[in-house]
């Protein structure tokens, strides 16, 4: 009794996660998209200086690919608040690491905050609207987009089976906010069971759960080819936060 009064009392604790480990195939360059720079900075410099600023995230932990050495990174000055994770193969591997790394140091009711490396152009008051909307929600959610197109459902075959219900339909964007520990299970039991998680919500989903749709900024795009670089310019200039000259 006591000690669920307790419980109850404890202040959130939030938690970044920066899945970095991709190799950007898509983008078709040299170096995975993450290393690429806007301004003065890299892209992966600019998403974690979101979460190093933001007064409420505890500590980040970002995920990295095999061959980098994190040495040559120009990382911002973190003040013993970043911990370097080893990824996997896919997404939810990399994932599932920091996850894991995480469990050693916070505890299962912890939030955590998983935010792609290559969404550079997230604002700090989307992160501001996802840690007072959910903080006492059961389950968690994520931002999300309400979509602008109509989106049709194909038969598979080239041709139209039916059109979804617009007003119905988002586009899931990142970062995803769940408890440690739900999201922990949640993950390697959709991992175990064959599925294909794509982002933290569908693991959830798996569990049988309803994550919450938090309405994010259109301008949170993910960097996916190359045409990306120059709209996340953009974003990132009407911003303020694209000091220095453009490098190639
Ligand atoms: N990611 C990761 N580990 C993987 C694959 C992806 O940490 N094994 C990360 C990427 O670095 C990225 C985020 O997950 O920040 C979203 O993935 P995506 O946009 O698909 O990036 P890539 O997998 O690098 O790109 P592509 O699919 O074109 O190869
Ligand atoms: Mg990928």
């Amino acid at each position: 009794m006591a000690e669920s009064a307790q419980m109850a009392e404890r202040e959130p604790v939030f938690w970044a996660l920066i899945p970095a480990a991709g190799i950007g195939r898509r983008m078709g360059l040299d170096r995975p998209k993450q290393y690429l720079t806007l301004g003065s900075r890299t892209i992966l410099a600019h998403t974690l200086s979101i979460f190093l600023e933001h007064p409420r995230i505890r500590g980040v932990v970002l995920v990295l690919g095999p061959d980098v050495d994190p040495d040559a990174l120009d990382l911002p000055l973190a003040g013993g608040r970043l911990f370097r994770v080893a990824g996997g193969a896919e997404r939810a591997d990399s994932v599932q690491n920091g996850l894991d790394f995480l469990s050693e140091r916070a505890h299962g009711d912890d939030w955590v905050l998983v935010h792609d490396a290559a969404r550079p152009c997230l604002p700090a008051s989307d992160v501001d609207r996802l840690l007072r909307e959910l903080r006492d929600d059961p389950v968690g959610g994520l931002l999300a987009c309400p979509s602008t197109d109509t989106i049709k459902w194909s038969d598979g075959a080239g041709r139209v089976e039916h059109s979804l219900e617009r007003e119905r339909v988002w586009r899931a964007l990142t970062p995803q906010m769940f408890r440690l520990d739900m999201l922990r299970r949640a993950n390697a039991q959709a991992r175990s069971g064959g599925h294909a998680v794509t982002d933290e919500a569908s693991a959830i989903e798996y569990l049988g759960e309803h994550p919450r749709l938090i309405e994010g900024s259109a301008m949170n795009i993910k960097i996916t080819r190359a045409e990306d670089l120059e709209l996340a310019r953009l974003y990132l200039m009407q911003q303020g936060r694209l000091d220095g000259g453009y490098r190639p």
